[in-house]
């Protein structure tokens, strides 16, 4: 239900109710792949980059048998009986082919030392690395300015954050799904996408400030998001849903449950803050929870539509990634044992409905960073032309979202929902996003509002003079569509030499 938006002292706020909000201007240029080339870019860097990612992919035969064995006292060739030295080759056991003299002994428990040495680091790397840094190829920034767009007659200013901007203002979600026939009847924009040419909706001062990214055109992504489908589907079998105290939330029934969101389960999982933890820290989890969605985060699939949201998330946002970045990155260092879900990804929390009709109610998420953006992955079979459209409620407008596709909002900021699929569909989605009380615990010096007040009074009414400002301060984090290319190579040259 589009109820009209209150304060809490009951006065209602209502700036986008004007007719004819939109215009729509329409790019020639297709711009689609050098932008996914872009994307893919940051992909394989992120795939490639670590050599320690080579541990991922299976050892040889060789290294499969070597680097599991113990140090034994075997014994030398000229012991072995002629039966096993003659047997051939594909008929060798394990104990056949173990190393044969001292030196290739030592030589096997040196590498499995250092198997074992490269593990623990990659472990450690996994939980404890900030996030990493973006680059964009300056020979394909400058043509981020032609960037196909939609620009709505309304101005990010006058959307409503919390006092300070920190999070969004606390809303009630919508009772259930409302219908396309209902929005449009109510005069919504309706527009087609295909999922996979990015598009982005801008203000009227040219803010950037919701991402259609897409998808790559690479074949192989469309393996992974189906592989994806498949690992949702395993993860929500082996999930044990309804635990106390966990984030792995079960189906509402009858209306009651926790998941305000929809009817749906879901499970939120990495780092966050707010909805009553005393810091920042990793949401709780049971421990068989834990190991399944450990498992979650650490399959191919799973990692490359994460990265492909941040890197979707970098290159329409460079100003707002690095803030992002030079924001968190003293919290990572300062709490090595925080666990990340994708170290390579600036979001460190993620949400995973599993649907089978993972459909949201409109709804804002108030607790995420007023001026930041979330990312939206959706999945599953279903047809986007007749369910599973977003809808944005503050700019009335309804876009197609295919499965396998991302887009970036700031959804603390705008409500938004999804059209129900239809009969026999499904529909899944994963998100990413960060919490504004994340950022907000940084800048008070690693403490609460009041810890501030008590301990360090200059610096908490600095803030408070600041207040006022804030929103606007983040408002110039995101790029507008002219300035992208030179956002790019500001964010470049302060973070990285140029060579
Ligand atoms: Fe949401």
């Amino acid at each position: 239900m589009d109820s009209p938006h209150c304060t809490r002292s009951g006065l209602q706020f209502s700036p986008y109710r004007t007719e004819e909000d939109f215009g729509v201007v329409k790019a020639s240029l297709n711009i689609s792949q050098p932008i996914q080339e872009a994307f893919e870019q940051q992909w394989n860097a992120d795939e490639l980059g670590e050599p320690d990612d080579l541990d991922d992919f299976p050892l040889n035969s060789d290294d499969a048998v070597t680097s599991d064995l113990p140090p034994l006292d075997l014994p030398g060739p000229s012991t072995l009986p002629p039966d096993v030295i003659d047997k051939p080759a594909a008929l060798q056991t394990h104990q056949d082919l173990l190393p044969s003299n001292k030196d290739a002994r030592k030589k096997a428990y040196r590498r499995k030392k250092k198997q074992e040495k490269r593990e623990r680091d990659r472990a450690k790397l996994e939980h404890s690395l900030p996030s990493p840094k973006f680059k964009v190829r300056a020979a394909l920034s400058h043509k981020l300015a032609k960037v196909a767009h939609m620009r709505v007659r309304s101005n990010v200013v006058n959307l409503r954050a919390a006092q300070g901007a920190w999070i969004g203002v606390r809303e009630s979600a919508g009772q259930g799904p409302r219908s396309l026939e209902s929005l449009l009847a109510e005069g919504y924009d309706y527009k087609e996408w295909d999922g996979i040419t990015p598009f982005v909706i801008t203000d009227e001062e040219d803010r950037i400030f919701v991402i259609f990214a897409g998808r790559p055109q690479d074949p192989s992504y469309e393996d992974d998001r189906l592989a994806a489908d498949a690992v949702l589907e395993d993860t929500h079998a082996k999930l044990q849903f309804g635990s106390n105290g966990c984030q792995v939330l079960p189906r509402p029934t009858n209306g009651c449950g926790k998941n305000r969101r929809g009817g749906f389960k879901t499970a939120n999982v990495g780092i966050s803050y707010g909805g009553g933890q005393k810091a920042p820290g990793n949401l709780c989890h049971t421990k068989h929870n834990q190991e399944v969605l450990r498992s979650f985060f650490q399959q191919p699939c799973i990692k490359r539509l994460a990265t492909f949201a941040n890197s979707a998330f970098a290159f329409f946002a460079p100003k707002l990634h690095e803030y992002y970045r030079r924001t968190l990155e003293p919290l990572w260092k300062r709490n090595p044992h925080f666990k990340h879900n994708v170290p390579t990804c600036i979001l460190p929390a993620a949400s995973i409905n599993f649907g089978p009709k993972s459909v949201s109610y409109d709804h804002l998420d108030h607790n995420n960073l007023a001026g930041g953006l979330c990312s939206i992955t959706a999945g599953g079979a279903f047809d986007p032309t007749k369910g599973g459209h977003i809808y944005l409620v503050n700019l009335r407008v309804i876009v197609e979202f295919p499965p396998g596709s991302t887009i970036l909002i700031p959804s603390s900021v705008i409500r938004h929902g999804n059209i129900p699929i239809r009969a026999g569909e499904t529909r899944t989605s994963f998100t990413q996003y960060a919490a504004g009380g994340l950022f907000r615990w940084v800048e008070y010096g690693f403490k609460t509002w009041h810890q501030l007040w008590e301990t360090d009074r200059v610096h908490a009414l600095a803030e408070l003079e600041n207040r006022p400002k804030k929103w606007k301060e983040f408002l110039e984090l995101f790029s507008k569509l002219d300035e992208l290319e030179s956002d790019h190579h500001a964010v470049r040259s302060r973070c990285y030499p140029i060579k």
